[in-house]
């Protein structure tokens, strides 16, 4: 089985610097190699170009254009992979999705988003203005339209969120409104994390799936290298969990590793936590 790994060193979407690092971080904490140890056949196809943040200094952001050339050149990237390669998408924070999941999308998909944090704002509902808090609005056609006419790619009834904490009042509405599942922590701990990915799996039926890992969908004590921590996040346990229970289906065809954020990180814990959680989705065994 073979799989491609794609790095988008991109903290243009964030209100801080330092996710650009993420991609960096990630091949330190030995993804390739682990992945190489589990049997896959790893290809590295290096990073997608993002301009330097400090050379659009004078420029106010949001930086829509650039961000917008950085997710369309992922999402080329990802079309032209061969049918049966798994692609990981390393960040870089998480507008990059926006080309991720539109790039793998061929025909109908069900995405897993698991993050603190909807990114279902629209320029209307953001309170920060921030573009990576409303990527997941631009694939349901919601946002910029310089966005959505490029990456509109899924159905918002074919998205399900958990480990949600964090909520703008207008993102909330529009969540509602555009029936996405969400899965808040309140859900996770009064059903327990395996209950709630049995149900995901269920109403995603048959659907062929993309899993975008927020790393901030973590406990910041687990992983303080995020520039938007939430207090009370999944454990170690619940988030590796979930992800073996993501593996067992053979259904999850692609994954976003994404907010890693080496500046604020501890001796890279936070990438080493990311892998190994991408290296349980993608079947390490422990017997
Ligand atoms: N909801 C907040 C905003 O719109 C935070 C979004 C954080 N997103 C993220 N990908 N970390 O600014
Ligand atoms: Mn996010
Ligand atoms: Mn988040
Ligand atoms: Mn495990």
């Amino acid at each position: 089985e073979r799989v491609a790994v794609v790095g988008v060193p991109m903290d243009l979407g964030a209100g801080r610097r330092g996710v650009d690092m993420g991609p960096s971080a990630l091949r330190y904490a030995r993804l390739l190699e682990e992945l190489e140890a589990l049997g896959y056949l790893v290809e590295d196809l290096g990073d997608v170009r993002v301009p330097v943040a400090e050379t659009l200094r004078g420029r106010k952001g949001p930086y829509l254009e650039e961000i917008r050339q950085a997710a369309l050149d992922l999402k080329e990237r990802l079309r032209a992979l061969p049918e049966g390669v798994f692609p990981i998408v390393l960040g870089g924070d998480h507008s990059l999705s926006m080309g991720s999941v539109s790039g793998v999308a061929k025909g109908r998909l069900g995405v897993i988003w698991v993050d603190a944090h909807a990114d279902f704002n629209t320029p209307e509902t953001s309170p920060s203005g921030n573009i990576h808090g409303m990527p997941l609005a631009v694939l349901s056609g919601l946002g910029y339209t310089r966005l959505t006419e490029v990456f509109q790619a899924v159905d918002p009834r074919d998205v399900v969120l958990i480990g949600v904490r964090s909520l703008d009042p207008g993102e909330r509405r529009l969540l509602r409104e555009m029936g996405v599942r969400v899965y808040t922590m309140h859900e996770v701990d009064r059903l327990g994390i395996a209950r709630i990915a049995e149900e995901a799996l269920a109403y995603l039926d048959g659907l062929p799936l993309h899993v975008s890992l927020d790393a901030d969908v973590l406990d910041p004590t687990l992983a303080p290298g995020v520039g938007t921590p939430v207090p009370g996040g999944l454990t170690y346990r619940e988030a590796h969990l979930l992800m073996e229970i993501l593996a067992q289906t053979g259904r999850v065809r692609s994954l976003d590793l994404v907010e890693v954020n080496p500046i604020l990180d501890e001796r890279n814990r936070t990438a080493e936590m990311m892998v190994g959680l991408a290296l349980s989705l993608l079947g390490k065994r422990i017997l």
